[in-house]
């Protein structure tokens, strides 16, 4: 059985001020909810949140009384250097980070990351000691024109270069998110979802094993809402979620997290 994740992806959104405030709300609902802390408890779900560099510390700080994973929304391939702007492994991992998004789809198409960026930077994630969130998913135009399944392939496949099969599944985490569906209110159905994260499986296996692909947990991300994650989780291949919008905010952050179960 593979366990449940829950992942908010905060974007450009929550100074640390914010953060803190957030979390304060957070930890009531949390508070609230017997069946997600159940969940945690037992090792069924886990929650984690993504944010930006700059309220890192202040989310380790706000969330220590929770058992939440932080995790950082992106980070540099080299440990240290002549990066203006970046932030790399060792420093997301010294404030107790343990976690890192990377190649979601704001920094492949509005930075322009490449397949081979993303996998210099899976490994650097996984070297350091971290886990890492592949992101994969399709343009709308891609989809349209039938490319879905080999952008998605290309992506998986350059990403996960030089991984190997008995390690993947715990270093690695993929999110399924289609481009057309972020921050547009079109939720991919949830057939549609579940067809590319079993393709995503099948490659999974094909590339690692079975076992790999068995233990490999694989979340759709694109406009969940409380509203609709029952019918997404419910999906045999999909194991998780990435929220962006709707875990901006604790009650619907929880009420996903809860719906999830
Ligand atoms: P929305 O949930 O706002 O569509 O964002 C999805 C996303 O990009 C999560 O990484």
């Amino acid at each position: 059985m593979r366990k449940k994740f829950i992942a908010g992806n905060w974007k450009m959104y929550k100074s640390p001020k914010e953060t803190k405030e957030f979390f304060a709300a957070f930890a009531k609902e949390m508070d609230a909810s017997e069946s997600v802390k159940k969940a945690i408890a037992d090792g069924v779900e886990d929650v984690a949140f993504f944010v930006p560099s700059i309220s890192l510390t202040t989310a380790i700080e706000a969330a220590e009384n929770m058992p939440l994973i932080i995790g950082a929304e992106n980070a540099h391939w080299e440990k240290c250097g002549a990066f203006t702007g970046e932030i790399s492994v060792p420093m997301v991992a010294e404030v107790k980070a343990s976690h890192v998004l990377i190649g979601h789809s704001e920094r492949r198409h509005i930075f322009h990351e490449t397949n081979e960026e993303t996998n210099k930077k899976m490994h650097a994630v996984t070297d350091g000691g971290l886990r890492a969130v592949l992101c994969v998913g399709e343009t709308l135009e891609e989809r349209e024109s039938g490319k879905a399944h080999d952008v998605i392939k290309g992506q998986f496949l350059d990403g996960l270069k030089n991984f190997d099969a008995h390690t993947t599944a715990e270093k690695v985490i993929i999110a399924y998110e289609p481009v057309w569906a972020i921050g547009t209110g079109k939720t991919a159905s949830a057939q549609d979802a579940e067809e590319i994260c079993k393709f995503i499986r099948d490659l999974a296996s094909d590339t690692f094993g079975t076992e790999c692909a068995e233990k490999l947990l694989i979340l759709y991300g694109g406009s969940v809402k409380p509203e609709n994650t029952a019918s997404i989780m419910s999906e045999a291949d999909i194991d998780g979620v990435l929220v962006g919008g709707a875990s901006l905010k604790a009650e619907s952050f929880i009420k996903i997290a809860e719906n999830a179960l």
